[in-house]
């Protein structure tokens, strides 16, 4: 039944985009035979991995499953729910991911988040922590699932410059040091992704559920007006990177600084 239903995965979205970006989804057979070629790596929660052209992620998810299975299976043996919430978000931010197109890139978020959150059982669902934990989530998938270019690095017309988060941890504690793609890929004598520090922009330190920041309510409904497009007086630096002020008081973390 299993095979059935793979064999009807849906590899392609449309002849155009095969022809224009050459997508073409790698079914999940062999998603899984390729991983279990990097086995060990798979079920080192920190381990990092990059797919330079990430599709809907189906790497990255088939990869965070295991990631979660390993945190899973070593909190469970110490009966421990705060390390597994803390695993399940360092797996998180080990991942990172580029692609062309726009729609790819939230598909890949989203499936990335929906596995995440689905991991956790309803007792590691409840109060705050979990709010913050969920918004921090969001806020790491968007630094680390980039729309970009691979082969143009530093941004182009069509797609901004790839600039990733280094995410250091200690203890609950996160730090984030954006770091451009087209540096790490110029510092040639390691195969580390990141090897160089010289960019700059940091983020925290600080507690993994709070790095989404305390994001305000809306005071009242939005008024049925014209949405103006975004413009710098809406563009407020924060603790932990850009936001777009919109007009009902909220802000929409941005991409890039
Ligand atoms: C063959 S599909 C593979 C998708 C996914 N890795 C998988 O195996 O299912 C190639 C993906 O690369 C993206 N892509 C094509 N050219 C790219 C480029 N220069 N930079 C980043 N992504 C690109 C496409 O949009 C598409 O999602």
């Amino acid at each position: 039944m299993a095979k059935a239903n793979e064999t009807e995965q849906r590899l392609i979205k449309s002849r155009k985009r095969v022809r224009d970006h050459g997508e073409v989804f790698t079914p999940d057979w062999l998603v899984r035979d390729m991983c279990d070629l990097v086995a060990a790596q798979c079920a080192d929660v920190g381990a990092r991995f990059l797919e330079p052209a990430c599709g809907d992620g189906n790497f990255l998810v088939e990869i965070l499953r295991r990631k979660l299975g390993a945190a899973r299976a070593e909190a469970g043996g110490r009966n421990d729910t705060a390390h597994f919430r803390r695993e399940a978000f360092r797996a998180l931010t080990s991942l990172y991911g580029i692609d062309i197109l726009p729609d790819n890139v939230r598909n890949c978020r989203a499936n990335l988040l929906r596995l995440w959150a689905g991991a956790h059982n309803a007792k590691l669902r409840r109060g705050p922590r979990w709010a913050g934990c969920e918004r921090s989530a969001q806020f790491v998938l968007e630094w680390n699932i980039l729309h970009g270019n691979t082969l143009k690095p530093d941004g182009s017309e069509e797609t901004p410059a790839v600039v990733f988060v280094d995410w250091q941890w200690e203890g609950d504690d996160v730090r984030g040091t954006e770091e451009r793609l087209s540096a790490l890929l110029q510092a040639a004598d390691t195969d580390s992704l990141f090897s160089v520090h010289d960019c700059g922009n940091a983020i925290g330190p600080l507690p993994y559920w709070q790095l989404g920041g305390e994001l305000p309510a809306p005071k009242k409904p939005v008024a049925a007006e014209p949405v103006k497009p975004p413009t710098p007086q809406h563009l407020r630096r924060f603790e932990w990177g850009m936001a777009e002020l919109r007009a009902d008081g909220s802000y929409q973390p941005l991409l890039a600084l």
